[in-house]
């Protein structure tokens, strides 16, 4: 199954272990996957984001985290240590992993305290586009996250280059910090909401209410727009963005002027693809899309219901953009975004048809009593209050929106498929579930554990939008 060159070829990243057991097992055992170590420091840190300096807290002294790029079948083998003050963990959004490795407090592990270690160790099943971050109160809005990238060796690659683009939301060491942010939100309640409803609308797919938090800066790969990170290419290359929204209360839409990216996979799963000029994504959701630079350009986030833009330059010959990019983010904010979740999946990644075998009803709610955000009238609460499901089965989850404001809702462990109307639509493991709308997501039992089921807004979260599965083997 894994081929001679896969062992010598190994990641960039780290070092290379677990060699070894491979040429001395006989021949009837698997072959032991190739392991990739890496090493994650969690502390506090002083950040450049491009001329803002900000002390905040990242794995590694850098945001975003150095990138993890490993094969898809590998092994990854992370040491964490944590010199912060609080508890830290590292959950791999998306992946398909072993239940004790998810990294999600008091469900799966105890946070790692300061001056602790914590080792993750597992194998990654599928490839794709996909990311780590802290699973601890709210510290992914803060530095604590980075890419994960699963590369699929087999894969006809019809791109010369690749660029990842991690967009996020950005507050910390700004004179306030995220446990501040909760707190006030905590006091003061919500804003009152848009009057004259949800607001939704093709042009505004996610509604009119863009959040709960006001940012100072929006950045790509840790920069603001102001001094952006620029990448040199030739004219003529076609590159491949791997787009992550790393942010905590803030949808994106991502587009290049002039280009149309052609959208290739959502979430790490390959889609039927498609053109789009602007693709939204709710936190924790992934784009892969290619474009041809012709010319210098930038990539674009334009935050949803929120003011402001981030920014990264392609750069070809030198030259600047030839862009007004203020004039395009308005542009962007008049055209209707592809949804992701609406596209069709690629034939291999097609679950097989088949009824549910059981259907959780998810109803989001709030906010009530100031700042809660309750599932099915409750606040999770593990280990109390888990839904059972059994292995092997189709399990459809309804993830109905009572509420005034989008939720990108998330499960670990699994990539469901996006059913609508019983038309399987993309898979995913994160999607946008507009205010006043419902959507129906299955997937198979075949990864026993404890999962929980989010709300990927930092602050819904923890104010109690989550609720977990479990089942035994
Ligand atoms: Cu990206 Cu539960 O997380
Ligand atoms: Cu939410």
């Amino acid at each position: 199954m894994i081929g001679r060159r896969q062992f010598l070829v190994l990641g960039a990243v780290g070092t290379a272990t677990g060699l070894i057991a491979a040429c001395s097992k006989p021949a009837s055992q698997p072959a032991a996957p190739p392991t990739t170590g890496v090493g994650l420091a969690a502390s506090e840190t002083n950040i450049d984001l491009g001329g803002v300096k900000v002390n905040t807290w990242a794995y590694g002294n850098q945001v975003p985290a150095k990138e993890i790029r490993i094969k898809k079948g590998e092994r990854l083998r992370a040491d964490l240590t944590n010199a912060m003050p609080e508890g830290v963990t590292v959950h791999w959004h998306g992946i398909a992993l072993v239940n004790d490795m998810d990294g999600v407090p008091d469900l799966t592990q105890a946070a790692v305290p300061n001056g602790g270690k914590f080792t993750y160790d597992f194998v990654v099943p599928d490839a794709g586009t996909y990311w780590f971050h802290s699973h601890v109160g709210t510290q992914l809005d803060r530095g604590l996250y980075g890419p994960l990238i699963i590369e699929d060796p087999g894969e006809k690659a019809d791109y010369d280059d690749e660029l990842v683009v991690v967009l996020d939301d950005w507050i910390d060491g700004t004179g306030t910090n995220p446990d501040q942010v909760l707190e006030n939100l905590r006091r003061t309640g919500m804003k009152p909401m848009a009057p004259g409803g949800p607001g939704v609308t093709p042009t505004t797919p996610i509604g009119a209410d863009g959040g709960d938090v006001t940012y100072p800066y929006f950045v790509i790969n840790g920069r603001v727009p102001a001094d952006p990170q620029v990448v040199d290419y030739r004219a003529g290359q076609r590159i491949r963005l791997r787009v992550i929204n790393a942010g905590s209360d803030t949808a994106f839409r991502v587009a290049v002027p002039t280009a149309t990216m052609k959208v290739i996979q959502t979430d790490g799963f390959p889609v039927v693809p498609v053109q789009a000029d602007s693709v939204i994504l709710g936190m924790g959701e992934r784009v892969d899309a290619i474009i041809t630079v012709n010319q210098s350009l930038p990539v674009v986030s334009v935050p949803e219901g929120k003011q402001g833009h981030a920014q990264l330059n392609m750069r070809v010959n030198n030259a600047p953009a030839a862009v007004n990019v203020d004039d395009f983010v308005v542009s962007v904010r008049a055209r209707a975004p592809l949804d992701t979740a609406t596209l069709s999946p690629a034939p291999d990644v097609t679950l097989p048809a088949k009824a549910p075998d059981q259907v959780f009803d998810a109803h989001l709610t709030g906010p009530v009593n100031g700042y809660t955000w309750p599932l099915n009238g409750a606040l999770y609460n593990p280990p109390n209050g888990g839904v059972a499901v059994k292995p092997n089965q189709r399990v459809r989850i309804r993830f109905i929106n009572d509420s005034m404001m989008f939720h990108p809702f998330h499960l670990h462990g699994h990539t469901f498929q996006v059913m609508n109307s019983n038309t399987p639509k993309a898979r995913k493991d994160t999607v946008l579930v507009p205010p006043k709308q419902t959507v129906e997501v299955d997937f198979d039992t075949n990864n026993p554990g404890k999962w929980i089921s989010h709300c990927h807004n930092t602050y819904h979260l923890e104010a109690g939008m989550a609720f977990f599965i479990e089942y035994a083997g």
